[in-house]
């Protein structure tokens, strides 16, 4: 017996293509090169680059979907923390990490430290949560995750660490770069198809959770990054855009950044 919402969801996109195809009278060469993309995107995609994803990215859906989850679950937007796409480069068991520790393991021409600390909160009571796991993982100020760049150690610019009863962490990283996403790819070439450029605006990721709250998976942006205006793939909100604060003398961090992570209890 098919599952009802699976019959449910497959008759909509049915009906969604077909009228998808009748509205534009698309033809058989131009559903013989849609099929062609998407083929060579499943041929791309590996476990270190998921390519269907990055190809889905462009056209908004993960954003949208991140959009849908948030509203549907009834959110206000200004209370809890935003969430945002994860994307393709996180990887499961980055380093355990202590307060105060940096995730920046090699340095690398371009690289401006940055100190970020702040707290974890409960956001219906403001209080602070013991024991949550903050995992954190940025590019390198060449625009590259670790694990798609030979130059950078293993893990490098991944971490995570755990808060205590004060649920304050504090934590060193790099203030991030923007970058093209990988564009040499299928997903790049629908892009340049479309004019459209590759670039992402310098983000940070995160997943922050804590036992009876919900995990919550997001980023945040450099306000000053030129592209913030136009990611490519869709994920910026304005409560997750901040600015790192110039930072004078003696510190190897040039850039402060506070910033606190309200989770939802359940
Ligand atoms: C995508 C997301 C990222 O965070 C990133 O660094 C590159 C690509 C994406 O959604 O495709
Ligand atoms: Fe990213």
């Amino acid at each position: 017996k098919a599952n009802p919402r699976l019959r449910k969801v497959m008759a909509s996109l049915t009906t969604h293509l077909h009228d998808f195809c009748r509205e534009n009278e698309i033809t058989v060469d131009e559903y013989m090169a849609g099929l062609d993309l998407i083929i060579a995107a499943g041929k791309w995609s590996t476990e270190q680059r998921n390519e269907m994803l990055l190809m889905t990215d462009i056209l908004g859906l993960e954003s949208l979907i991140d959009e849908i989850t948030y509203t549907l679950a009834g959110e206000a937007a200004d209370a809890p923390t935003a969430t945002a796409i994860l994307g393709p480069f996180w990887r499961k068991d980055a380093p355990k990490l202590k307060m105060g520790d940096s995730i920046v393991k090699k340095d690398m021409e371009g690289s401006d430290h940055a100190s970020m600390h702040g707290r974890i909160l409960d956001s219906e009571t403001g209080k602070p949560i013991n024991n949550a796991e903050i995992d954190i993982w940025h590019t390198g100020p060449n625009g590259l995750y670790e694990q798609q760049d030979p130059d950078q150690p293993d893990m490098n610019l991944r971490g995570r660490f755990f808060t205590g009863p004060d649920g304050e962490y504090n934590l060193y990283c790099l203030k991030p770069t923007s970058y093209p996403i990988p564009n040499d790819g299928p997903a790049g070439k629908l892009l340049g198809l479309l004019d459209r450029h590759p670039m992402r605006p310098a983000h940070i990721h995160f997943i922050v959770s804590a036992e009876g709250y919900k995990p919550l998976t997001t980023q945040i942006f450099d306000r000053k990054d030129e592209h913030i205006g136009n990611d490519s793939v869709f994920a910026v909100k304005e409560s997750l855009v901040v600015d790192f604060v110039p930072k004078d003398g003696g510190s190897k961090a040039k850039f402060d950044l506070r910033y606190d992570f309200k989770l939802i209890g359940y």
